[in-house]
């Protein structure tokens, strides 16, 4: 078995820098949803550090679900082609949804969520990404709420996973290369 950290070139962001800025987007959250009704939307898996984290620094009730959509291979280059796996398990109506995800790279898994959920009708909906990539965008989509803005870097860690490894990394690095050439 390898070291987990042996193909991480160098740390993007340290878990101090991650708990800051995830207090920080808690805080505008609780504030714009205060007298709504929010249903975070987790995108699994990529997500659920982010969300883990996200949802215990909120001051307002929030209740959760998540889908789950496969638009990458064990490739570092999106198909653009996504496909449900996981569904809500209920109407959302009566709900204020915010999507949660990891990373907003070429867009196409975000904007097709949106049109898909939108089509269901929801009280409102916005996205709240922990990254964004926005030099690779293909898709018409930005975030509500937004993390950081990075470079055009393959990261991993905080949920971020190359071929399922490495989500269990405290912080995001950058994976070297050739982990993936
Ligand atoms: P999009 O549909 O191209 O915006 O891709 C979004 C998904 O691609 C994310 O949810 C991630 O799973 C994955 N992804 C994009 N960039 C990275 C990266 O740098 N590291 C790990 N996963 C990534
Ligand atoms: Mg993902």
């Amino acid at each position: 078995m390898a070291d987990l950290r042996e193909n991480i070139a160098r740390i993007l962001l340290t878990e101090e820098e991650l708990q800051a800025k995830v207090a920080e987007m808690a805080a505008l959250i609780s504030e714009d949803y205060k007298d709504k009704q929010l249903l975070l939307v987790g995108v699994l898996k990529g997500s659920m550090v982010f969300m883990a984290d996200l949802m215990r620094k909120l001051n307002i009730n929030a209740k959760i679900d998540f889908m789950s959509v496969s638009s990458y291979g064990s490739s570092t280059v999106s198909s653009g082609q996504v496909r449900i796996i996981l569904d809500l398990k209920r109407p959302v109506e009566n709900y204020d949804l915010l999507l949660v995800e990891d990373i907003l790279d070429s867009g196409a898994t975000l904007s097709y969520l949106k049109e898909l959920l939108l089509a269901r009708q929801p009280k409102s909906i916005r996205i709240a990404t922990l990254l964004d990539k926005p030099e690779r965008r293909k898709a018409n989509i930005a975030a509500d709420y937004r993390g950081f803005e990075i470079p055009d870097e393959f990261v991993v860690g905080y949920g971020l996973d190359y071929d399922e490894d490495y989500r269990n990394l405290p912080f995001i690095g950058v994976l070297r290369p050739e982990a993936y050439a």
